[in-house]
C-alpha cells in the first residue's frame, strides 16, 4: 500500500513537472529522464522565484533578523561534498542558515535530518563557543521503519544515510558542539528540549505527515524570538513542505529567502 501510494505521488507529480516545465531546451535531455526532471523542477522552483509566486513573503535574513551592517560567515572547504552546487538554489540556502545562526547567536540548535553533517558542520561553525548543536537522524545501523508515511526520495536519502557513514565534522575543531541524537523524528521525545531551542531546522522526512509531524515538535521546542526553518520550500515533485509551510502562513508569517528554498518564522 505504502509502495503503491508512493509511485502513484511520484508518477504524478513527473508527470506534473514535465507538463508544466518543459521546454524545447530540455529536449536535449531526452534520453536522461533523471536529469530532466532534475532540470525542470528546477526551472519551476526558479520562475516561482523569480515572479514571487510561492505562497509566501520572499525576504532575506538580514530583512527579517537583527543583524549588524556587514556580517561575517564561516562555510566549511569539505573537498567536494558541499551546497555550492551547479543548482544556486542551495548556495542561497547555506548562506542563510549560517546568516541565521550568526544573527540569533544560539545557545541551542536543533536539526531533524543529519545525513552527511554539512548543515550540522555549518551551524556548529557560526553560531557561539557554547552552543550546542543537536542533530537527530534515524539510526544508522538498522533497517529503519519510518513510522509515518515517507516519499520516494525520503527513501533514498534514508539509505544514503545508514550504514557506516562518517560524518563530515567529525575531526574537526566544530565536533565538539555537536551531539547526533539517534531516532525517528516521530516517536522522538522532545520533551527535554520544549522551549530551550534558539534555532530549529527541519529537513528530515518530506512527506506531508512528517514535515507536519516535525513541525509541531519544532512549535513546542522553540524558545520566544527563536527561528523554525523549513528546507526544500517550493521545489516542485513530492514536497510535503510547500504545503504545510503555505498553511501555516495563513496564521503566522513566513519568509521565503530570495532564490533559496529555505523558508523561515520567529517564533
Ligand atoms: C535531506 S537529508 C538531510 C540533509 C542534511 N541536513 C545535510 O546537511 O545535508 C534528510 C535526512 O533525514 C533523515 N530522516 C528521514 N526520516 C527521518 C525521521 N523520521 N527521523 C529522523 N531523521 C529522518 C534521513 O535519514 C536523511 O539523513
Amino acid at each position: 500500500m505504502t509502495r503503491l501510494r508512493q509511485s502513484l505521488e511520484t508518477a504524478r507529480a513527473a508527470v506534473r513537472v514535465l507538463l508544466l516545465g518543459g521546454n524545447l531546451a530540455s529536449l536535449t535531455l531526452a534520453s536522461r529522464p533523471r536529469e530532466l526532471v532534475a532540470y525542470l523542477s528546477e526551472s519551476l522552483f526558479l520562475l516561482r522565484a523569480m515572479t514571487g509566486r510561492r505562497g509566501v513573503r520572499q525576504s532575506n535574513v538580514f530583512d527579517v533578523l537583527d543583524c549588524p551592517p556587514t556580517q561575517e560567515i564561516t562555510l566549511a572547504n569539505l573537498d567536494g561534498d558541499t551546497w555550492l552546487r551547479e543548482v544556486p538554489s542551495y548556495t542561497a540556502d547555506i548562506v542563510s542558515l549560517c546568516l541565521i545562526c550568526r544573527a540569533l547567536r544560539p545557545r541551542v540548535v536543533f536539526e531533524i535530518g543529519t545525513l552527511h553533517g554539512y548543515t550540522a558542520l555549518h551551524f556548529a561553525l557560526n553560531s557561539p563557543e557554547e552552543a550546542t548543536v543537536y542533530t537527530l537522524d534515524l539510526p544508522q545501523d538498522a533497517r529503519p521503519e519510518p513510522a509515518l508515511h515517507t516519499t520516494v526520495v525520503d527513501d533514498a536519502h534514508i539509505k544514503a544515510g545508514t550504514g557506516a557513514t562518517r560524518r563530515l565534522f567529525e575531526g574537526t575543531a566544530a565536533a565538539g558542539k555537536i551531539v547526533p541524537l539517534y531516532g525517528d523524528s516521530a516517536r522522538f521525545d522532545f520533551s527535554p528540549y520544549h522551549g530551550e531551542v534558539d534555532f530549529f531546522f527541519i529537513d528530515g522526512a518530506h512527506s506531508y505527515d512528517y514535515v507536519a509531524s516535525d513541525t509541531l515538535h519544532a512549535l513546542a521546542c522553540a524558545r520566544p524570538g527563536g527561528v523554525i526553518a523549513w528546507h526544500d520550500f517550493g521545489r516542485a515533485g513530492v514536497n510535503g513542505v510547500s504545503r504545510l509551510v503555505r498553511e501555516l502562513a495563513s496564521t503566522r508569517e513566513i519568509h521565503a529567502v530570495p532564490g533559496g528554498s529555505l523558508a523561515f518564522t520567529v517564533a
